[in-house]
């Protein structure tokens, strides 16, 4: 059997991501919170994993403890400005105290500065549809970054502007629910211009800032490689949902399926390039489905499914996001801001987690410019829509003692960082099942 080590360069960045509202607790005054009381998602998200109260802490000790040199995690805009004429010092001094705890951990902060929650004050006036948002989020951009910047200087704007978008506005499982393209692509325009003006913001507030965003990218395929049909709408759907921010950022001209818009203020307005992936899709043509275009997505029926088929797991996927990503914007850092899985029971999680390290192994090994990797997630928390039927983290959660539940996967994932690399014998003790994909002999 073969003996080796796959390593990675000095000074890579091993964490995990989290969101605020996912992980905080009694997040009241944002959109969710409504969304959620009034019955469209699995159970509410209530005290999540009481990071609020103060359990950022014992978390921030098993990540730093496991060997995690970073961590991603989100500020709630609600909080901090709770109407639009109050910032909330408590709550920014709150955020501080959190980034101290990281630097104590020697751990390499990077903050998000809105991952899908907004205030319900925003909301009320027609949250990202209204352009007035463009000057407000640069207001919030402007406040907190300022209060934040003696710890960061990795940033993120905005994650997945197009999940946030296309599922808010044109497939309705996100707040405001609503089914409307052209709404969508109008929101997904407004978190460009607001993006570019954050980016701007950040770089004048702290000239060493590293400035981008975090792109959902999906990797998809024609269902059957001979219709011109499913190809078709391969492409158009692969547009539709991966291109909005990249061809902005690329030539300030925004594509999307109804029609471009000018963005000129986008061009150029990264430091690196933000990749979330999670799978591949399967794209055929579908009469029934009007709304998505006429495209429908799935994963071919044999695929190694997770625990709720919400996830296949494609780690080649990862492969191609890298070269896509390389290739759109050659000597741009990447850094993979999430990649994981749901599986409560760490089934497939372990061979998930190296199937897919390897993947980043051999993206590294072109010396593409990858300088990190963030896990999602850290431990279990409100999955959207979905509640608490999926569990992301490497950590279980549960919710009536608020205990940890410490899955294989933490393990794993504890010697890789240490090591900073994959090595056969991890393979050998976590996830034999796969050695020979990953150790051929
Ligand atoms: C991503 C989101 C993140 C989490 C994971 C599973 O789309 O950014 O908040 O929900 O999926």
């Amino acid at each position: 059997m073969p003996q080796a080590t796959y390593h990675f360069p000095r000074g890579f960045l091993w964490g995990t991501a989290t969101a605020a509202h996912q992980v905080e607790g009694n997040n009241t005054n944002n959109q969710w919170w409504q969304w959620e009381q009034a019955g469209h998602t699995d159970g509410t998200s209530g005290l999540a994993a009481d990071w609020w109260g103060g359990r950022w802490r014992e978390d921030f000790d098993r990540a730093a403890e496991t060997g995690q040199n970073a961590h991603r995690f989100s500020v709630e805009w609600s909080r901090i400005q709770p109407t639009p004429d109050r910032w909330d010092e408590e709550a920014l001094e709150k955020y501080r105290t959190m980034l101290r705890g990281l630097r104590e951990r020697n751990m390499t902060a990077m903050v998000t500065l809105h991952h899908f929650s907004d205030p319900l004050w925003l909301s009320e006036k027609g949250g990202w549809e209204n352009p007035e948002v463009v000057a407000l989020f640069e207001k919030f951009v402007r406040k907190t970054v300022d209060a934040l910047k003696e710890y960061v200087t990795l940033w993120c704007t905005i994650n997945e502007p197009n999940v946030y978008a296309l599922s808010g506005y044109a497939n309705g499982t996100f707040p405001p629910g609503a089914t409307d393209l052209k709404r969508a692509v109008n929101v997904i325009a407004n978190m460009l211009r607001a993006h570019a003006v954050a980016y701007r913001t950040i770089h004048q507030i702290q000239p060493e800032a590293r400035v981008g965003y975090a792109l959902h990218f999906r990797p998809m395929v024609p269902k059957a490689g001979w219709s011109p049909l499913d190809r078709l709408m391969r492409n158009l759907r692969y547009e539709g949902v991966n291109m909005a921010f990249p061809s902005g950022i690329s030539t300030g001209v925004m594509k999307s399926p109804v029609g471009s818009v000018n963005i000129p203020e986008a061009r150029g307005t990264q430091d690196y390039l933000g990749v979330n992936y999670y799978s591949v899709d399967t794209i055929s043509f579908h009469l029934g489905r009007p709304k998505e275009l006429f495209t429908h997505s799935d994963f071919p029926s044999d695929s190694d499914f997770s625990a709720t088929k919400f996830i296949a797991n494609i780690p080649e996927g990862l492969y191609d996001s890298l070269k896509w990503a390389v290739r759109t914007y050659p000597d741009l850092p990447i850094l993979v801001t999430e990649n994981g899985v749901e599986d409560a029971e760490d089934k497939m999680r372990p061979r998930y987690i190296a199937q897919h390290i390897h993947q980043l192994w051999r993206s590294v090994n072109f010396n593409w410019p990858i300088k990190g990797y963030f896990h999602w997630s850290l431990v279990d928390n409100f999955e959207w829509e979905r509640g608490w039927t999926q569990r992301f983290g490497l950590w279980g959660l549960d919710l009536e003692t608020q205990k940890r539940i410490r899955r294989p996967s933490v393990d794993l994932y504890a010697e890789i960082c240490k090591e900073n690399g994959l090595s056969s014998d991890m393979v050998q003790k976590y996830c034999p099942e796969v050695f020979e994909k990953i150790f051929p002999s």
